[in-house]
């Protein structure tokens, strides 16, 4: 894929008072034509900030933005305007004007399109069509869930037909239900449209379900960047890991042995282990292979398997019952076999 949004050295500095804030503090980052690339932090971490530079809503301190090529920071007001038309826009809480309808809504940015009266109808009921909310063209936005708002702000933001759609926490005002519903939407315009999709989020969910590339962000850094399977099997910073432990229920575990829930205590000469799927071809039968092999009793306590990215993720905590030798064999076999193999608790030597 070739490269659409190159951000080069990002400065963003904001002066509040006496106060000097480093919003974003040196980021480049590259987002490629027709991907789904996630931004991920807690709140202040400066993902609002550093988007808005894409767009140019915020002028960067200092750095350089490219979109296919062309250097926005360099362009006269007139062809920043039509550079930005290339790019839509969807927030947290919509930013609907509530004094016009649903179609008043998504007409507004065709004002100056050149379209007539008649073209303009035909393009926002195309596009209401596209977002599932046809049958909402008069309606006020008063009169919309948060999530039909949602629908209508992305009907908006796609009237000019962008190449890049920024999405900032657009799905964090919303319930489960429905923010499910917003990504698969996303999803659609991307592979339907070939849109280029910028997620802002705080939620490892929204990530998970949607992007494909994924950059943490913390104190105005990328603290970490990659392929989000590669980032869920083998996160590198403490930052992203507890991002993905909100995600895991392998985490409970912990809290489980704490609390001394029956069933997860092993038994003398049993052993706890945890096992993570790390790569993307753990396609053998793991667990019924090492138990048939080194003659174990292998008892899943808990397992949460997901598909990330198109592949299997995730692991189970199980307790192995068996010879001590044996036990140890089926977990050196294990570790070959590329899953992480994190022993929890060790009951062989118990008497
Ligand atoms: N217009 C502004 N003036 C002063 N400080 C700002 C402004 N916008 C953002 N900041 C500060 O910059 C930092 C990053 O904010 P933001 O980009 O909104 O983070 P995030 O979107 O990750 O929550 C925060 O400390 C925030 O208070
Ligand atoms: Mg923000």
């Amino acid at each position: 894929m070739a490269d659409l949004i190159e951000m080069t050295d990002i400065v963003k500095t904001f002066q509040a008072g006496a106060k000097q804030v480093d919003a974003v503090k040196n980021v480049s980052l590259t987002i490629k034509d027709g991907e789904i690339f996630g931004i991920i932090g807690f709140s202040g971490a400066g993902k609002s900030t550093l988007v808005r530079c894409i767009n140019l809503l915020g002028r960067p301190t200092s750095g350089s933005v490219k979109i296919d090529g062309t250097d926005l920071t360099q362009l006269s007001p007139k062809d920043l305007r039509a550079e930005r038309k290339k790019i839509g826009m969807i927030f947290q809480h919509f930013n609907l004007m509530p004094s016009r309808t649903v179609f008043g809504n998504v007409a507004f940015p065709l004002k100056d399109s050149g379209l007539s009266k008649e073209e303009i109808r035909q393009k926002v009921r195309r596009l209401l069509e596209l977002v599932d909310l046809a049958d909402k063209e008069n309606a006020y936005p008063s009169e919309l869930s948060g999530g039909q708002k949602q629908r209508v702000a992305i009907a908006r933001a796609l009237a000019n037909d962008p190449k890049i759609l920024l999405s900032d926490e657009a799905t964090s005002a919303l319930d489960p239900q429905t923010t499910g519903a917003i990504l698969q939407l996303l999803k659609k315009l991307n592979r339907e449209l070939g849109i280029t999709v910028v997620v802002i989020t705080h939620e490892m969910e929204v990530i998970k379900e949607i992007c494909q590339r994924v950059a943490v962000m913390e104190n105005g850094e990328v603290v970490e960047l990659g392929d989000v399977f590669s980032v869920f099997a083998n996160p590198q910073h403490p930052l992203t890991r507890s991002f993905i432990r909100t995600t895991s229920n392998l985490s409970k575990i912990d809290q489980m042995i704490a609390d001394h829930v029956p069933g997860v205590t092993p038994e003398i000469g049993e052993v706890l282990v945890k096992l993570s799927y790390r790569q993307k071809d753990v396609s053998e039968p793991l667990i019924a292979t090492a138990a048939r092999k080194f003659d174990l009793d292998i008892n899943i306590i808990l397992a949460d398997v997901e598909i990330v990215a198109g592949a299997p993720i995730g692991g189970t905590v199980v307790i192995l019952h068996g010879e001590s030798e044996q036990i140890s064999r089926a977990i050196s076999y294990m570790k070959e076999k590329n899953v992480g193999v994190e022993v929890i608790s060790d009951a062989r030597n118990r008497y």
